[in-house]
């Protein structure tokens, strides 16, 4: 393979097709598999797709785009900083969250796939007007994940999850969106990082795409991610560890006691503060995530939401062959009892999310 910056700055480096040749200079884009003719495949081979949750999926990675450019013009257009507003949550709003949000809104609304929406920066759910043919699926999300990242220009993204509904062509209403992860028909997540990622389960393993910036599509970049099931690198914000539980006290002491510890082995840590980022990590190189629940807030039951962030990362990371629990259960597997719902999360390489558990339950 030829990295030479000539070759590179050239663009002659055509990583699907590592054989040097005559044609590497033409670097034929028919040989590429975009997000289309990927999504295309499976619904004529896999089955795993109807042609309305093809289309579902086009937009939302369309929308993702939109957002991408948005992000990345930064200070030049005006996207940092706050929107002087305040979510369902009683967060700060970027303004960056307020315009992914209606990117989202925007692109999903008129297609005719969808019955609602809901979002994690909506107060409540959104049913598709009227006017428009109403679909079958309900599509949630995670507008910008990492808000706290935008004005330091880490890595952000976006997070999404879509469930069937089970209300045919009935009102939408918030009981409609409160179903199980298990229910989930596809998840995915948008990385808007030194590449624009797009990682997508719909069932059928994990696929990954990146943003061809040029050409404006998405072309895949690595079919069936797995996460292996050991590791020696965890995710928490070591910061709250005074307010977290006896079993995550317990867990994290032993990994930080290194090889003179019970586990033997000296662990490493990384906190992105983007769950898209800490999790594309792990779905690359392995590794456990944990946001647990702590002492600060007694009442909720954690800090992340179980419907925008939770479940569409759970059925990404179980999909990728590794685990996520809520210390207790399966996340995919807890009954919502309200759409801005918050969960513990502890996922990733499945013995160590396992040994977590058994932790909790001991
Ligand atoms: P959001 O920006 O959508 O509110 O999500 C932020 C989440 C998640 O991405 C990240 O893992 C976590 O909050 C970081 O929280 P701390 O700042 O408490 O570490
Ligand atoms: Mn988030
Ligand atoms: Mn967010």
């Amino acid at each position: 393979m030829d990295f030479s910056a000539k070759s590179l700055i050239a663009g002659q480096y055509n990583w699907a097709s590592p054989t040097p040749s005559a044609t590497r200079s033409i670097a034929c884009p028919m040989r590429r598999t975009t997000l289309t003719q990927f999504l295309v495949e499976q619904q004529r081979s896999a089955r795993a797709i109807k042609p309305e949750l093809r289309l579902l999926i086009e937009v939302v990675a369309r929308a993702c785009k939109a957002i991408a450019v948005n992000v990345g013009k930064g200070a030049l257009a005006g996207m940092l900083g706050n929107a002087g507003t305040e979510n369902v949550q009683g967060e700060a709003q970027k303004k960056l969250d307020v315009i992914s949000n209606e990117i989202l809104m925007e692109a999903n609304e008129w297609g005719g796939h969808l019955a609602g929406m809901a979002s994690e920066e909506m107060e409540t759910f959104h049913e598709i007007p009227s006017r428009y043919p109403k679909g079958e699926y309900l599509l949630l999300f995670d507008p910008l994940d990492g808000s706290s990242n935008i004005d330091v220009n880490v890595s952000i993204g976006t997070i999404f999850s879509v469930l069937k509904s089970s209300d045919e062509l009935g009102p939408v209403t918030e009981k409609s969106f409160l179903l199980p992860g298990t229910s989930q028909v596809a998840a995915g997540y948008a990385v808007y990082g030194p590449t624009t990622l797009l990682v997508l389960t719909v069932g059928t393993g994990v696929h990954c795409f990146t943003l061809d910036r040029e050409m404006g599509s998405w072309v895949l970049t690595q079919s069936n991610m797995t996460i292996p099931e050991d590791t020696k690198e965890f995710a928490i914000n070591m910061s709250n560890m005074r307010h977290w539980e006896p079993p995550v006290k317990r867990y994290v002491d032993e990994l930080l006691q290194g090889k003179e510890g019970p586990r033997g082995k000296d662990f490493n840590m990384r906190w992105v503060a983007s769950m898209v980022a800490d999790v594309h990590r792990i779905l690359t190189r392995g590794g456990i995530f944990m946001y647990p629940r702590d002492k600060r807030e007694p009442d909720k039951p954690g800090k992340l939401r179980l419907m925008y962030e939770a479940n569409p990362m759970s059925f990404i990371v179980e999909q990728a062959g590794g685990a996520a629990t809520n210390g207790h259960q399966r996340i995919l597997d807890v009954r919502p009892g309200k759409l801005h719902e918050r969960v513990s999360v502890i996922l990733g390489s499945k013995n160590e999310v396992e040994r977590v558990t058994s932790y909790h339950l001991a």
